[in-house]
């Protein structure tokens, strides 16, 4: 039995339908100086509806590239991204990103307007983008803040302002790149939390990007560990369940993890990985 079946109550179709995303043996590089440079040689997983999905790996291992190409924004050399049994998706709405860079707030609008500015670009109308705007702005503790401007919030605030307008547009999925990669300790174990009550509230599918064991282990179902230059996936770790320290199989998940990532030389004792 794998982990998927534990997935319960899809947000979108039932598990017949198939895996929200499916990416296929799927190779991608860049141009650099008239020269093709692989980045990603091998990655295969599916995601299915609801579930949480990890992807970890050293820098440079492919985890933005892989992203981005979901996103739409890159093409594959070969194989397959699917989403919703659609090949090589365009960029959508229905898969909302949050990166690591504070500055991905529009530092001319206020925090409403951020939040409300894509759902009007979608096409709700002005009270109803308002509306759902104030209400994922609420949910992620912001209420206070609707007409303050970027500049006047800490990073933690930024960053509970992106996944307020990720969320806000009702997407199928959450694309995350290291969104916490940024916060001191204590403000990253904060949104972590809430993240994982807002995933479960919304119970939008999550693939999240990080560098850190721990947050892989604490926030998914499924992490994909990335490694080798161009990378491949080297393993899918199942760690459903494994929510905090005291959780059985959470040390062995976290040894395992740490094992596949030192193959790669990865300094372990370094400030990145935890
Ligand atoms: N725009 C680009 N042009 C050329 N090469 C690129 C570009 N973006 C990424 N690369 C290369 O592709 C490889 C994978 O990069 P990528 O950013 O996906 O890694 P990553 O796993 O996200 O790393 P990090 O953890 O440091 O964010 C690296 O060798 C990188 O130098
Ligand atoms: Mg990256």
């Amino acid at each position: 039995m794998t982990s998927t079946t534990t997935v319960e109550t899809p947000r979108d179709g039932t598990r017949d339908d198939g895996p929200l995303l499916l990416v296929d043996r799927v190779a991608i590089g860049y141009q650099r100086q008239g020269r093709h440079v692989p980045a990603v040689a091998d990655a295969t997983f599916e995601v299915w509806p609801g579930e949480k999905i990890m992807l970890l790996g050293p820098s440079g291992s492919g985890k933005s590239t892989i992203l981005k190409a979901i996103g739409g924004f890159l093409r594959p050399t070969a194989g397959r991204i699917v989403v919703r049994g659609r090949d090589t998706p365009e960029p959508g709405p229905d898969r909302a990103f949050v990166f690591q860079e504070f500055d991905q707030l529009f530092p001319w609008r206020t925090v409403l307007g951020n939040v409300s500015y894509p759902l009007r670009v979608i096409g709700a109308d002005r009270a109803r983008a308002r509306r759902q705007a104030v209400e994922f702005l609420e949910l992620m503790g912001l209420k206070d803040v609707l007409d303050s401007y970027p500049h006047q919030l800490s990073g933690g605030m930024k960053q509970r302002v992106a996944i307020a307008r990720a969320l806000a547009v009702d997407p199928l999925m959450l694309l995350m790149d290291e969104p916490f990669g940024a916060l001191d300790a204590q403000t990253r174990g904060r949104l972590q939390r809430e993240l994982v009550q807002i995933v479960a509230r919304t119970r939008v599918t999550l693939l999240f990007v990080t560098h850190s064991i721990d947050e892989a282990v604490l926030l998914g179902d499924r992490v994909v560990v990335l490694g080798g230059r161009p990378s491949q996936v080297k393993e899918i770790v199942d760690v459903s369940g494994l929510d905090g320290p005291d959780a059985p199989g959470f040390a062995d998940a976290r040894h395992r993890l740490r094992a596949l990532l030192a193959e790669d030389g990865e300094d372990l004792h370094g400030a990145v990985f935890e």
